[in-house]
């Protein structure tokens, strides 16, 4: 991992299940971040979890990143040295119910953030993108290069912003944009204070997975077991958030050090079916977990698994958790906040 000096970082969305964990890391390797949110998905008690763990004050701005007068205001204070850019919403489902709200919230947001970056001469970001970009796998692993094509509005906001950045990148010499790729995080931090706590019905398999085992959910839907895989069921590339947040230091650092820009995937290489992942965490929680085969979801990829070879190259990081200690942490964290952040 390249060495930086000490960066002041805002981190947007910086309450939300992967900015929690990233801040951890970030005060670790020596950083010291700024969180802004409008908890619009998330809970301040995020935050002071966070504290807790790290044994730090960090300072929070309640803010959205579409309210120019508020990041002016963030950016005079704070004077960040680089953005790490969470903020956005990512219910896949409901991107094509309300699209608009999307591209206002992730695209326009992320356009309102840039403009203030630009007046307050701050030319370093790093970005939450997706593996949904590549939309169906013409191969696999899929590498940077694999076309990309996302099939729904959540997807092509994330790809429009990585668009926009190459522009402002390529306008500001001497900036430096990192886009990240997630493919499917999951888990949860080791002290277990801190992990994963959608609203409602969970819209992604582990939680979900999590609350059946906890008795909050009566049974898992399994979405199809007529793919072409091991067993039948979707195989994803899942990836410890822990693993996730590391590579977050590991971009800023190198953006710190290479202006320009670069698209780098983050997952693991390995991939697990949904059958594997129930089994794996049953296994890790020593509870059943009923499913039920239902029908294919619509809009689902049959397999998605990373090459990680570019973030080995250029990052120096690899994942070092695999598919057990991504169920036993979020087994710990379920388990011990079994109604999440609210009420445990
Ligand atoms: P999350 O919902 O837990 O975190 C997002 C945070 O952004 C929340 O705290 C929310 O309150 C905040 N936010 C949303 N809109 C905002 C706005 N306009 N102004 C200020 N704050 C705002 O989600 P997460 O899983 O931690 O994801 C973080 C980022 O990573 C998102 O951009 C998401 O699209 C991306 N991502 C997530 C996954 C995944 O599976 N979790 C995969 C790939 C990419
Ligand atoms: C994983 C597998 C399902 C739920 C999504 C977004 C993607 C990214 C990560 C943000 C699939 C199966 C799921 C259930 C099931 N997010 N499944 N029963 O769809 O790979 O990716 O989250 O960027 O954009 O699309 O993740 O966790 O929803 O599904 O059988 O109740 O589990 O069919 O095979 P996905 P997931």
């Amino acid at each position: 991992m390249t060495h930086t000096s000490s960066l002041k970082v805002l981190v947007t969305g910086g309450a939300g299940y992967i900015a929690s964990h990233t801040l951890i890391e970030l005060i670790e390797d020596g950083h010291d971040p700024v969180v802004l949110d409008n908890f619009a998905n998330s809970v301040p008690q995020a935050l002071a979890r966070v504290q807790a763990i790290t044994g730090r004050d960090i300072p929070l701005e309640r803010a959205d990143i579409r309210d120019a007068d508020a990041l002016a205001s963030v950016f005079a204070t704070h004077k960040p040295d680089a953005v790490i850019h969470f903020a956005g919403l990512k219910a896949v489902a409901e991107s094509s119910t309300d699209p608009v709200a999307y591209y206002d919230n992730n695209v326009s947001g992320t356009i309102t953030l840039l403009a203030s970056m630009d007046k307050a001469q701050c030319r370093q970001i790093i970005f939450s993108s997706s593996a949904t970009v590549y939309g169906d796998a013409n191969y696999l692993p899929i590498d940077e290069d694999h076309p990309v094509a996302p099939v729904n509005p959540y997807g092509r906001t994330k790809l429009f912003i990585e668009y926009i950045l190459a522009d402002w990148q390529a306008a500001n010499a001497g900036s430096g944009a990192v886009i990240l790729r997630y493919f499917n995080p999951v888990g949860a931090h080791a002290s277990a204070m801190i992990g994963e706590d959608p609203k409602g019905v969970p819209n992604n398999l582990l939680p979900y997975v999590a609350q059946v085992a906890i008795g909050r959910r009566r049974e898992l839907s399994v979405f199809g077991n007529d793919y072409d895989t091991r067993d039948g069921t979707g195989l994803r590339d899942y990836i410890h958030v822990v693993d996730l947040a590391r590579a977050h230091v590991a971009a800023l650092n190198y953006g710190a050090a290479h202006p320009g820009v670069e698209t780098i995937n983050v997952g693991t290489g390995h991939g697990a079916t949904v059958l594997e992942l129930v089994a794996a965490f049953k296994a890790a929680s020593g509870r059943d977990i009923p499913y039920r085969i239902t029908g294919r979801r619509h809009g689902d990829t049959a397999a998605s698994l990373a090459d990680t070879s570019k973030a080995t190259r250029l990052l120096g990081w690899q994942a070092t958790h695999d598919l057990t200690d991504m169920c036993t942490s979020s087994w710990a964290w379920q388990s011990a906040n079994p109604n999440g952040f609210t009420n445990s």
